[in-house]
């Protein structure tokens, strides 16, 4: 019976080659012939599943061919049609990536043979492709639940650290993209500001609810909400260089935050970014304990406090966004 869904492309400059493939696999398979290798790569939009190719022709070699293909299609599969005793480039072309070789003159056998082969391993790839997408999606979704299940920890004990961790990673994002941080790593970063604050979990209710000003020995246990976050969430994997965010984003740019002192580079990159947008967030934000400062004024205080609570050169690179954000009054919507 013949596999519609299965296509399969014959290149070889050879016509009487093009016409007895043609003929052996037609019944089978939907069969394109190509009379080099240019043509078939013009055609590819027809989503060739296997490529049956001469290692020799005269436009471009065949091995060259193979190299192209895997790079645009890796998973079609191709099988060398070589002239015995030609082994060295069958050789090269296994070594390549080309699955099989069938040597002219060659029987009808020998071509459903390799081509059943062929085919039969492109599905399994396919579908361990197909298992593994569905696995990293099942993953993503997981990442996400668990990430919200926090969020609705800290929520429950404190809803003004939940609605700043919301605007803190929104802001995050929006100024990661613009500064030309990869989706990669913005993703885990912004998972980590969602739960920056995670570790007030561990404080208690009436030190973070304090409305007047807080003794010594109260600042060191809120001091410890970096370390407590860190540890809660060490064991996800999901995090991964986002937990910085989590563990150092008090730290100051001249050695004198907390929870270890970390002083200019050594502050890890992510952690020095996010520092910038905490402090922004908390100090446009009404607390009991002073009143919020607008867009505008937060920038300039930022702006003092560069070289010292905060890396300048970062400073430097956010402003004209902060700013850009603050003409397009996205920062009093957030
Ligand atoms: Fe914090």
């Amino acid at each position: 019976m013949r596999n519609k869904k299965t296509t399969v492309f014959v290149v070889d400059d050879e016509k009487s080659v093009q016409e007895s493939m043609r003929m052996i696999l037609k019944d089978k398979y939907p069969v394109f012939t190509f009379n080099c290798p240019e043509e078939a790569l013009a055609d590819l939009s027809l989503e060739p599943d296997l490529i049956f190719t001469d290692i020799r022709m005269f436009s471009m070699n065949g091995l060259e061919f193979l190299e192209k293909i895997k790079k645009i299609k890796p998973q079609v599969e191709v099988v060398m049609i070589t002239a015995y005793p030609d082994f060295s480039s069958s050789l090269q072309a296994l070594r390549s990536g080309a699955f099989d070789y069938i040597v002219k003159p060659f029987g009808k056998d020998q071509v459903l043979e390799a081509a059943e082969r062929a085919l039969q391993k492109r599905n399994q790839v396919m579908e361990s492709t197909r298992l593994i997408k569905d696995l990293h999606e099942a993953i993503d979704l997981n990442y996400e639940a668990t990430t919200q299940a926090l969020v609705l920890a800290v929520d429950a004990k404190d809803s003004y650290t939940a609605e700043h961790s919301r605007r803190t990673s929104e802001l995050l994002v929006r100024i990661g993209k613009r500064i030309g941080i990869p989706d990669s790593k913005l993703i885990n970063y912004k998972r980590a500001a969602e739960l920056h604050d995670i570790g007030k979990i561990g404080i208690e209710e009436r030190i973070l609810r304090r409305k007047g000003s807080l003794s010594p020995f109260e600042l060191e246990k809120i001091k410890q909400h970096p370390l407590i976050g860190y540890q809660i969430l060490r064991p996800t994997i999901f995090l991964k260089e986002g937990l910085d965010i989590v563990l150092y984003h008090h730290e100051s740019y001249d050695g004198r935050g907390y929870p270890e002192g970390l002083k200019g580079k050594k502050i890890p990159f992510p952690a020095r970014l996010f520092a910038i947008i905490d402090t922004y967030d908390a100090i446009t934000t009404e607390r009991c304990y002073r009143s919020k400062l607008s867009p505008g004024e937060a920038i300039e205080e930022i702006i003092k406090v560069k070289g010292k609570q905060f890396d300048f050169s970062l400073v430097d690179l956010l402003v004209p966004h902060f700013l850009k954000f603050e003409k397009d009054g996205y920062l009093s919507r957030l």
